[in-house]
């Protein structure tokens, strides 16, 4: 496969788009079908690498999981007390998800697992599951004093773990929902305070699996189970977070106009258009329906003049994987855009922040990096470059909108789109005039 990809610059974005199922549900689909004992399947699964990792982490872990012609995914679990012993190490690949998600089920087993990732992954800090997993009754062990992967995870001394109160530092679905899954398996209840609310997928699966949800405020309270209660069927909504590239450059390349079809609009999900409206884009929202719990809708967006704005605060969570195109409209934005308590962005698949300003400032952007966000006064002069995307599939992405919307770019490593979305770049060459 080719290690870099050149788009060169051409007219306006037209067309209609499926977008991809989301990543994030469909992680869930899987590991929560995986927990049910009556099959499950996955419609508009996403075949990307994260999610064929969680995939093939379930079955080594004892669920069937198969494939069908028409792309559905169908799952047959155990039981929520039916996961077995693996018989080799659990490989999350680059997918912090499948990786942080997964350990809170397992604290919960009486068995032995291993759990790593790629060098990515391996980077990546992992005291913001370990801590609370362990005041859980999780006994687990890792590199570096438990703070990186690999982690094993042994059966725990206790009959059964306990829940917790548990206030969370930062505001992450992912730390949330290992508690949340763990909870399932243990004594008692657990509560969980987050700094802001982040994406609430895994409350909303819980629900379908009918396990109560309390929520009040930035807390959610669940009480253990003794049985998941399947749905039959999901229907995965695409994923905002791809369509976040499209909404983004059909607004700065002149003359476009693109339809978006079954993009998720999760309230918890929805930041980038609050923040693209607010700073001028022209997108409506139409033919508005539920599936299953997750609110989809049909995405229209028209060329528009941007103007800078501030992303800073409760917004930052509902917006968190959408900072590097965002940081791309900032470019183009008349005026200044601060974006500010993104701090998390250093610690995702690479630091987001440092990767957003070499790599867009290699295009020729003047980008001030500060310690928890990025400055950019636009609208910027963009010129070709040789950008790296650091294996970062949202920083590959951005960079080929950056380039598409301004005299073409380089992309080394580029295939890391795979991660989250196959066809992007092929779908980009589908939609340029
Ligand atoms: C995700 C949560 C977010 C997000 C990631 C997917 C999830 O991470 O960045 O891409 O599916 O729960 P954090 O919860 O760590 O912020």
């Amino acid at each position: 496969m080719l290690e870099n990809i050149t788009i060169s610059p051409k007219g306006g974005l037209s067309g209609s788009i499926n977008i991809p199922g989301d990543k994030s549900i469909s992680h869930r689909s899987v590991m929560f079908a995986s927990l049910a004992s009556t099959p499950v399947i996955i419609k508009n699964f996403l075949y990307a690498e994260d999610c064929l990792s969680t995939v093939s982490c379930m079955q080594k872990l004892g669920a069937k999981i198969e494939k069908d012609e028409e792309n559905n995914l169908h799952v047959l679990g155990q039981g929520l007390y039916g996961l077995k012993e693996p018989e080799d190490i659990l490989d999350a690949g680059n997918s912090g998800t499948t990786l942080r998600l997964l350990s809170g089920i397992l604290i919960g087993q009486p068995f032995f697992s291993v759990l790593t990732g790629d060098a990515s992954l391996r980077s990546r800090p992992m005291a913001r599951i370990v801590t609370p997993l362990t005041m859980m009754g999780g006994e687990i062990k890792g590199r570096q004093d438990t703070r990186y992967v690999p982690i094993s995870i042994e059966k725990s001394k206790k009959e059964k773990i306990n829940g917790i109160e548990y206030t969370m530092p930062m505001a992450s679905a992912q730390v949330k929902s290992a508690i949340l899954l763990a909870t399932l398996f243990a004594s008692g209840p657990s509560t969980i305070t987050e700094p802001y609310v982040s994406r609430d997928h895994t409350e909303l699966m819980l629900e379908t699996f009918g396990v109560k949800v309390a929520r009040e405020g930035t807390s959610v309270s669940i009480s253990p189970s003794s049985q998941l209660h399947a749905p039959g069927e999901i229907n995965v909504p695409g994923d905002i977070s791809s369509a976040a590239f499209w909404l983004v450059g059909a607004t700065i390349i002149p003359e476009s106009h693109l339809t978006l079809i079954n993009v998720g609009i999760n309230p918890t999900r929805t930041g980038i258009l609050d923040v693209l409206k607010e700073m001028g884009a022209n997108i409506s929202i139409e033919n508005q329906r539920f599936s299953g719990a997750e609110l989809v809708a049909d995405l229209v967006v028209k060329s528009a003049k941007l103007k800078g704005t501030t992303i800073d605060g409760a917004i930052i969570p509902r917006l968190i994987d959408e900072i590097p195109i965002l940081s791309v409209a900032a470019l183009f934005a008349d005026g200044k855009t601060i974006i500010r308590g993104a701090e998390e962005l250093r610690v995702k698949e690479t630091d987001r922040l440092k990767a957003v300003a070499s790599e867009l400032g290699k295009m020729g952007a003047i980008i001030t990096e500060t310690s928890d966000g990025l400055i950019i006064d636009g609208p910027q002069k963009m010129n070709f470059a040789n950008c790296d995307s650091y294996h970062d599939h949202r920083i590959a992405m951005a960079l080929a909108i950056a380039g598409a919307a301004s005299l073409g770019v380089n992309i080394h490593k580029h295939n890391c789109a795979n991660i989250s979305y196959p066809n992007f770049f092929a779908t980009l060459d589908s939609i340029r005039k």
